[in-house]
């Protein structure tokens, strides 16, 4: 826990869920904070949960990840307040449309890649610079088991975590000789609210079938696994069967057994209409 004492940690997307939890686990070890969300309401009671439970210092403020302009506001902010950083977490993000392909629009792409792709991609500009003036730090990037394996009714956010996984997987390789460390988070089925806002009963049953493992758990891990300077972190329900299948089954085979283990969360009428099923 030593080791995030006193250091700048920055984490998007701090208004609940998994944010919200790195953002307590690092106030408990010491860490300063710089917090963001577009959702004002949400980042008040993260920074409300913090000051209840630790003396952290916190800099906080609402935008939108998919600003570029705000996003490279802040990071100016964060060091100009603090003189440094020393870790961002880019984990703000949201879930796709949760229809197949053939019935989710162009624009569901393009908004579900602005934010769990370019928030990213922004966030990760934004404050690599200073990580790599001083040769330390981290960029700890939040992918999905879904930037591990495609999933039904889930084009647009696969497309969006293989995007996040294809671009910090490229800039580990070119930091490998650096004392920056750069690392992909593929979190399985976490309990919070990425899938609440959704339509519908499939969202339901995804969220009752899938989403169990505490954000407070996984926090935990990943502090862990980066204290021990693991680039590849894979935690939570379904993550580690996931993660066997993507590397050891062959496409056509996991194909088949995603397909299986998914259908009970789908919603069907979309694909007996298409006539794929
Ligand atoms: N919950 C899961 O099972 C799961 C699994 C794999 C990956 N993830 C990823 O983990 C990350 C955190 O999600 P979570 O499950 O904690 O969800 P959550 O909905 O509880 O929290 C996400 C936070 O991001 C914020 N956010 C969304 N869009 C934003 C934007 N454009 N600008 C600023 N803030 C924005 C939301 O307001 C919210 O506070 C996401 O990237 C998500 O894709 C979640």
């Amino acid at each position: 826990m030593a080791k995030f004492s006193g250091k700048v940690v920055v984490v998007t997307g701090a208004g609940s869920g998994m944010g919200r939890s790195y953002a307590l686990e690092f106030a408990r070890c010491g860490s300063k904070l710089a917090l963001m969300d577009f959702d004002g309401k949400g980042l008040e009671e993260t920074v409300r949960l913090v000051k209840a439970s630790t003396s952290a210092d916190i800099l906080h403020r609402v935008f939108d990840v998919s600003n570029r302009e705000a996003m490279f506001g802040f990071a100016d902010e964060v060091l100009q307040h603090y003189g440094t950083v020393d870790m961002v977490i880019n984990n703000a993000g949201v879930a796709g449309l949760g229809q197949p392909g053939w019935d989710t629009p162009i624009e569901s792409y393009e908004r579900v890649m602005n934010i769990n792709f370019y928030g990213v991609l922004y966030g990760t500009k934004a404050f690599l610079p200073e990580l790599m003036r001083k040769n330390s730090g981290h960029i700890v990037n939040v992918s999905s088991i879904f930037g591990l394996v495609g999933a039904p009714s889930h084009t647009d956010y696969s497309a969006s975590k293989f995007a996040v996984r294809g671009f910090t997987e490229a800039l580990m390789v070119e930091l490998c000789n650096t004392k920056v460390g750069v690392h992909l988070v593929h979190p399985g089925g976490i309990a919070t609210n990425i899938a609440k806002a959704g339509d519908g009963e499939a969202f339901k049953k995804f969220n009752d079938n899938y989403l169990t493992t505490s954000p407070d758990e996984i926090a935990q891990v990943v502090r862990k696994s980066l204290e021990f300077g693991v680039v590849k972190i894979v935690y939570g329900n379904d993550s580690f069967k996931t993660w066997l299948g993507s590397n050891f089954v062959p496409l056509k085979w996991l194909n088949r057994l995603v397909w299986a283990d998914m259908k009970k969360t789908l919603d069907l009428g979309s694909y007996t209409k298409a006539g794929v099923r």
